[in-house]
């Protein structure tokens, strides 16, 4: 898959990507409610998860400075972090094939039952009110509707006025309260939207 507009591209996810998609969560969300390494790594990898990622493609000179980050050997604290590093290293004298910096993605499942349920829509605080959301939500619900599904849901964070806005401009009703969704302690919106 390959969608552009002229900011951003879109593409399937690669392993690779982890460790920047991880950051870019962390980077979106407050603490209680961005998720853990392995709850992002098996929302992204379980059966029939999607994620679609969007490339700058004209990166900030930030951007390029979090890649290199990435690409540099281990420091010390690193290596002695009870984390796992996702990243892999290349033998020495190989190159990588270059890579744009990561504006956002989005993460979905298609579930059994015929629905769509959004997992995470995160886009860069920089990239934001460039229209780089609505064409995440739109390559998902176009990959779910391709899928035969009849509907897509989500939950929202009660006090994520900019999320509940977003979603309310493409569509989605907002259904019912999930008390205590995050972290036992913040109500969530569910919301829908019929394909
Ligand atoms: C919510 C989010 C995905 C929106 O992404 P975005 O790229 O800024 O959205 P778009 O530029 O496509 O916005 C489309 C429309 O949605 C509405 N909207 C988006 N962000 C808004 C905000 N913060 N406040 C009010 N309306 C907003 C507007 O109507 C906007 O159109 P406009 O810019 O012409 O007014 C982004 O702010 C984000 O990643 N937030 C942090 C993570 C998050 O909360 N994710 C969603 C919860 S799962």
């Amino acid at each position: 898959m390959s969608l552009a507009s002229p900011m951003f591209t879109l593409r399937d996810y690669d392993k690779r990507d982890f460790e920047l998609l991880f950051k870019l969560d962390r980077l979106c969300f407050d603490p209680g409610i961005a998720y853990s390494r392995p709850e992002l790594a098996s929302f992204i990898e379980q059966r029939r998860a999607y994620t679609v990622v969007a490339e700058w493609t004209e990166p900030s000179a930030e951007a390029l400075a979090e890649i290199d980050a990435l690409d540099a050997p281990p420091s010390e604290s690193a290596l002695s972090a009870s984390q796992p590093l996702v990243k892999t290293f290349l033998p020495k004298g190989q190159t990588r094939p270059p890579r744009r910096p990561i504006a956002g993605f989005v993460t979905f499942h298609f579930q059994r039952q015929g629905y769509g349920h959004i997992i995470t829509i995160d886009v860069h605080p920089d990239a934001r009110r460039h229209r780089l959301g609505t064409l995440l939500i739109n390559a998902a619900c176009e990959k779910l509707r391709k899928m035969t599904a009849f509907m897509v849901v989500l939950e929202v964070a009660v006090n994520n006025h900019g999320a509940l806005a977003f979603y309310d401009r493409h569509g989605f009703k907002r259904i019912k309260v999930l008390e205590r969704y995050y972290n036992r302690d913040v109500d969530a919106i569910f919301m829908t939207k019929r394909l």
